[in-house]
């Protein structure tokens, strides 16, 4: 018997690969400071949890319309005109379960077998793994140096039909500048592109301001705006998240969802309503929290002489460590009982460069920097 090939492009997910790697010495006993965890280590706020179990106690345990409950879907299109800019309206909003699945369900939609998909090269695993599953083809575009702008234009041709972008990224920990966000703006529009705009860090600044790409003068038309709650509530397991774009592409991907996974929980999407509308004193304690860790490690690697890429955002360090970063990961896992991910598993051109995250305590961070220092 075999299975379906469009399953066989993709490899399970490496990041995934390690944690469970480190899990499974920390089962044995081992002191293992896990630094590639891709979730912040902070509880949900109350007032979420609360709205979920009250939601849950009304009764609100059925199914709701496919594209969300109205609620959720007017308060989403809300935030994204007051914050962002965007000019969206409930019409133009989608919740999924996770902004993964969102971002799965928005290539599926839009990317035919053929059509090529510029990645910034590293980027966040599972964009590669969505357009292969679509057909698609991956062109990686190395970024230039300092790694805040990268030349897609010369990557463009008849064949291309989207380009990712991620600010603040996923693994690097930079957030694009003025200048690279408008060229991407220039290009979608002359060679009339799709762009996926992955705003799910958009938060976690700690430097530099947040542009939305769908609010840039014409793009509305063409952008697919992603975020989620997991993030900026600190709510990874409760699986939600959501896309913006123009009605035509929404009403696409409700086909396929209403297909699939139907929507995310009913309570949840509650929970959801209560995180954007309610008290948003956690989000600046959790990236004043974060600010703090990115200072401890960035200043201990000056110290060592390691290069790396400028910690504007999100919780991720992306650093050279000069050899593959493979092995690197391995050994230093083996050795020092340190989980990190080796950058390979994030594109092609950055090999010996590895990505680190801080959604681990202070404590666990001076612990790690400890065992860095030795190992290295
Ligand atoms: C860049 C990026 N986009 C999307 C996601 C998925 O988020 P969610 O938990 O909402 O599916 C992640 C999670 O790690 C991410 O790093």
């Amino acid at each position: 018997m075999r299975g379906a090939s469009r399953v066989e492009v993709v490899q399970p997910s490496a990041t995934l690969r390690i944690s469970s790697m480190a899990k499974k010495l920390a089962k044995e006993g081992k002191d293992v400071v896990d630094m590639s965890v891709g979730e912040p280590d902070f509880v949900t706020p109350q007032h979420i949890v609360d709205a979920a179990i009250k939601a849950l106690k009304e009764g609100k345990v059925f199914y709701t319309p496919t594209r969300g409950i109205p609620e959720l879907l007017d308060a989403i299109a809300e935030k994204l005109r007051k914050e962002n800019g965007i000019p969206a309206e409930s019409k133009n909003v989608i919740v999924a379960a996770g902004a993964k699945f969102a971002i799965f369900n928005a290539i599926m939609s839009l990317i035919d077998s053929g059509d090529e998909v510029i990645l910034l090269d590293p980027s966040w695993v599972s964009y590669e793994a969505c357009v292969l599953m679509a057909g698609g083809k991956v062109v990686w575009v190395p970024h230039s140096e300092g790694f805040e702008d990268a030349p897609i234009e010369d990557y463009v041709n008849p064949k291309t039909k989207m380009i990712i972008v991620n600010s603040p990224s996923n693994p690097l920990g930079v957030v694009y500048s003025k200048e690279f966000m408008k060229k991407v703006r220039d290009l979608a529009i002359d060679k009339n592109l799709f762009v996926l705009s992955d705003e799910i860090y958009e938060k976690i600044i700690f430097d530099g301001k947040h542009i939305s790409l769908a609010a840039l003068d014409g793009m509305f038309e063409r952008t697919i705006t992603i975020n989620g709650f997991s993030k900026t509530y600190s709510m990874t397991g409760w699986r939600l998240g959501y896309a913006a774009a123009p009605e035509w592409i929404i009403e696409r991907m409700e086909r396929l969802q209403s297909h699939s996974i139907s929507h995310p929980s009913s309570f949840v999407q509650y929970a959801g309503v209560a995180a954007l509308k309610g008290d948003q004193s956690f989000v600046m304690k959790m990236v004043e929290e974060f600010r703090a860790r990115k200072d401890m490690i960035a200043k201990k690697l000056k110290e060592l002489g390691i290069e790396f890429a400028p910690p504007k955002g999100a919780f991720y360090i992306f650093m050279n460590v000069n050899r593959d970063s493979q092995e690197f990961c391995e050994e230093f896992l083996k050795k020092e009982y340190v989980a990190l991910t080796p950058g390979s598993a994030f594109g092609k051109a950055y090999s010996t460069w590895v990505r680190l995250s801080y959604a681990t305590s202070r404590e666990r961070i001076a612990e790690f920097l400890k065992r860095l220092e030795i190992f290295i």
